[in-house]
């Protein structure tokens, strides 16, 4: 894949900023979105002379960053192509061809990091058990059909309605399309509802898979910032009136965990189309349970999911839409699947009807591990500012001083792995900031944090990481 210089330059951001040569800057901040995922691997960067040009520096600047980038394994260059991204060739030992193969099944096997680049939490392990022995004994019933249902099963279907409607927001099993996840509803609803070069309004920080399902579809994201005040109804509502779609995450937040203002939701009549994620509604912490978006809005396409309620390996999700929205979706699916899993569906429809997803012991969890995270971070970072989140599962922490990339390269080293702020933006915004997740138990996550600021002593101290990112969900 091509990327332009324009592109290019935009990922950079303020790269001139800093000490040191301006090549060096370039190859340092070049390795970091490499590093980072943003540059991903294989893509063909920009000619030396084209970036010049973008940057506004010269090609002799440009040149050197590049051969400082092949020199360490970062680029690749043949004679008349551009230079492609790789990576150098001697990953950790865990990652090497040839590594000897560990007797220990690898999904069992201690991970080597405490892993905080992932927001879910783990199954009710019980109350799944029984949910799918339910399910099992309701299995048979669906056994004398195909089993390719693109709508989803009618008790799932059903299940979610009646999840809408005790929310206070009244809906028919119809306006409802069972997905493998909100990741895959986001996915089809970018197919379905977005073309080339389309404008699309998204929160900005915002949920990382979401900018990649908008970009995949090509097209183009217009940030409006959600700040530590929450949304911004005028900004959102200009935006709106050049968007053709827009993406929001009204509660909790991904990355923030904040919830938009009632006031803010019921003034807002964006005059684009407009993609709610729910997906995090049921994490409330602090008492407040937020109405669902689509009261004050009839028009919305609500996204919902049990992945962060219930557990992310169930795999479902769902779109609440007008019938015609969710028929186009439905006819978009073929391309991809061609339905859900049954047992899954049965067993999901089981714990909607118990009311699942909002059980107080677990959310009791998530406040201990919240105050744990943040009382942590108080002790070993304490010029980072952690503010306490409303609801969701993560804290958008601030450093002082624009350090996110490196330590997400560095802080495996010290034990801990984390998703870096910029992937949570575009632009290069972000730098500051890194999420930190609380699901994990207390003693890890205080471990966690000891490891950050060790990271964060050891960048200070002139160390420089080279992990490859970590996914993010
Ligand atoms: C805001 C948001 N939307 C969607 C998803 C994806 O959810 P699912 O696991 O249901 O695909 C996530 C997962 O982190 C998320 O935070």
């Amino acid at each position: 894949m091509k990327i332009s210089s324009h592109a290019v330059a935009r990922m950079l951001g303020s790269w001139q900023e800093g000490a040191g040569p301006a090549h060096q800057r370039l190859s340092d901040r070049l390795r970091l979105l490499i590093l980072d995922g943003r540059l991903s691997l294989g893509a063909a960067l920009p000619s030396e002379r084209d970036l010049a040009a973008a940057l506004g520096t010269s090609r002799t600047t440009v040149g050197a960053a590049y051969r400082t980038l092949v020199d360490h394994g970062y680029l690749a260059t043949r004679a008349r192509a551009r230079a492609t991204v790789r990576l150098p060739d001697d990953p950790p030992p865990e990652r090497r061809a040839g590594a000897a193969p560990s007797t220990i099944n690898p999904s069992f096997a201690a991970p080597p990091t405490i892993d905080l680049s992932f927001a879910a939490p783990p199954a009710p392990n019980e109350i799944l058990h029984a949910a799918f022995a339910t399910a099992l004994e309701r299995l048979p019933r669906h056994f004398a059909r195909h089993g390719y249902d693109r709508y989803g099963t009618a008790e799932l279907r059903a299940a979610v309605a009646d999840w809408y409607g005790r929310r206070g927001l009244p809906t028919r099993p119809d306006h409802v399309l069972i997905t493998n996840g909100a990741q895959h509803a986001l996915a089809l609803l970018a197919r379905t509802l977005l073309s080339p070069r389309d404008k699309v309004l998204i929160d900005h920080p915002t949920y990382p898979h979401a900018i990649r399902a908008f970009t995949d579809v090509r097209a183009r994201l217009l940030p409006v910032a959600v700040t530590p005040s929450g949304w911004d109804a005028a900004q959102l509502r200009a935006a709106g009136r050049a968007a053709h779609l827009a993406y929001l995450i009204p509660d909790f937040h991904n990355p923030t965990g904040l919830c938009m203002s009632a006031s803010v939701r019921r003034g807002l009549k964006l005059a684009c189309p407009t993609v709610v994620d729910e997906t995090m509604t049921d994490l409330a912490l602090d008492g407040t349970e937020p109405e669902p978006f689509a009261l004050h809005a009839p028009a919305a396409i609500s996204v919902g999911s049990v992945s962060k309620s219930i557990w992310g390996g169930l795999r479902i999700g769902w779109i609440r839409a007008a019938p015609a929205v969710l028929e186009r979706v439905e006819q978009a699916r073929s391309a991809t699947d061609l339905g859900t899993p049954v047992v899954e569906q049965l067993a999901t429809a089981v714990l909607l009807d118990q009311r699942q997803t909002r059980r107080p012991d677990a959310l009791d969890r998530l406040r201990a591990q919240r105050d744990a995270l943040r009382q942590a971070v108080a002790a070993h970072l304490p010029d980072v500012d952690a503010p306490e989140p409303p609801g969701g599962l993560t804290v958008w922490a601030a450093f002082p001083e624009p350090v996110s990339s490196r330590l997400a390269a560095l802080a495996p080293d010290h034990g801990v792995t984390i998703a870096a702020g910029p992937r949570f933006g575009v632009g290069g915004a972000f730098e500051r900031y890194v999420r930190l997740p609380y699901t994990l138990p207390e003693e890890q996550l205080t471990r966690a944090v000891r490891g950050l600021a060790r990271a964060r002593q050891a960048l200070v101290e002139g160390a420089t990481g080279r992990h490859t990112p970590a996914p993010v969900a």
